[in-house]
Formats: structure tokens, sequence, C-alpha cells
């Protein structure tokens, strides 16, 4: 039995008996020249570090300026989740599809503040009526104002650039 130390210290190439051809093949050309060797390691590496950059510094920044939620929004948000409005409306395309998506719907064209609170004071034919209190319409709008104020869906003027990244433009 070999000691892992005998092991370590072994000499595999004088142990190595091929056929010379055979020999002649497995030892490169890049294998003899270290300098060649040298010049394809740092140009993979170069390679690495300019994709690396350019895939994570492209892309990733956040909106800036969300105002952070009120307490008015995250009772918004308790009654949100209590009626379960994201079993027929999705934020952010997350969430049921009976109902419209509802990220945009404060800032939208047409719609906005007043639309939103007679939907949800009346309901319509699909819409159900909840009956819900001022108060309870009040929070539901803030929350609201607030997921817009977070960012759009679908995000607009999305632009592929050449290497893969998106560019993202809001309004
Ligand atoms: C049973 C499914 C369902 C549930 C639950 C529901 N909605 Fe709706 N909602 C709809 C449908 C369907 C529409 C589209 C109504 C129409 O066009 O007549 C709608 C429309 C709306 C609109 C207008 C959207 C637009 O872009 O026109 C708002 C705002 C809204 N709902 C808010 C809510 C809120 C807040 C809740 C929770 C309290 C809720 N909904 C729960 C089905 C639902």
């Amino acid at each position: 039995m070999r000691s892992i130390r005998q092991f370590a210290e072994w000499d595999f190439s004088a142990s190595r008996s091929f056929h010379p051809e055979t020999e002649s093949l497995m030892s490169s050309r890049i294998e003899k020249r270290p300098a060649v060797k040298q010049r394809v390691l740092f140009s993979l590496l170069m390679g690495f570090v300019l994709f690396t950059s350019l895939v994570y510094t492209k892309g990733t920044e956040a909106p800036e300026n969300i105002p952070s939620i009120t307490a008015m929004g995250a009772e918004g948000r308790l009654l949100w989740q209590k009626y379960n409005c994201t079993a027929c409306h999705q934020l952010y395309g997350l969430g049921g599809y009976l109902g419209p998506d509802l990220t945009d719907v404060m800032s939208a064209p047409g719609k906005g503040e007043a639309y939103v609170k007679a939907m949800l004071s009346v309901g319509s034919e699909v819409m159900p009526n909840y009956n819900l209190s001022s108060e309870e319409i009040e929070a539901l709008t803030a929350f609201l104002r607030y997921v817009d104020s977070s960012g759009n869906f679908p995000e607009r003027r999305a632009i592929r650039t050449w290497f893969g990244a998106y560019d993202i433009e809001d309004d």
C-alpha cells in the first residue's frame, strides 16, 4: 500500500508509457508553449470579466423615488388580502385572470381615482359589490396608488440591446 505522500510525489510522466505517436498527439502544441497557453487563458479571463460586467451592470437599476407605503395604504393592503381581490386581479401580472391587472389603474388614461372609487362602491355586472365603507374604499385606493407609484406593468418600451439585456424606459 502506498501512502498518500508517496502518491502525491509520484511522477506520473515517468510511469507513462505510450506508443510514440500517441505520446506526440497527447502533448499538444499549447502544452509545449507556455506563452501561448498563458495568452489563451488571459483572453478567456478577460472575456469572462467583460461578459460578467455587462450582464451584471445593465438593466438592474431599481426605479428611484418609490414612496414608502402610507399607514392608509398598509390598511388597504390588509383589505386587499381580506377580500381576496387577487383571486380575480393581478398586480405586476400575478394573480387571478377574471378581472384586469390593477398595477397602473390609478394612472391609466380614462381611469384613475374617481373611476376606481366608483367601481369599488357599486361594482359592475362582473365585479362584485362588497358594500365597502367609505374608509375601506379610501384605504384600498391608497394601496392601489402606492402600487401604481412602484412601477409599471407591463413594462413599457422595453428595448432589447445588442447583447441581450433590456433597457426599460418609464413613462
Ligand atoms: C370575482 C372576481 C373579482 C374580485 C374578487 C374582485 N374583482 Fe375587481 N373586477 C373584477 C372584474 C371582472 C372587473 C372588470 C369589471 C368590468 O369591466 O365591468 C373588475 C374591475 C375592477 C376595477 C376596475 C379596473 C379597470 O381597469 O377597469 C377595480 C379598481 C377593481 N376591480 C378593484 C377590486 C378590488 C379592490 C377588489 C377587492 C376588494 C376586487 N376588485 C375584487 C372581478 C373581481
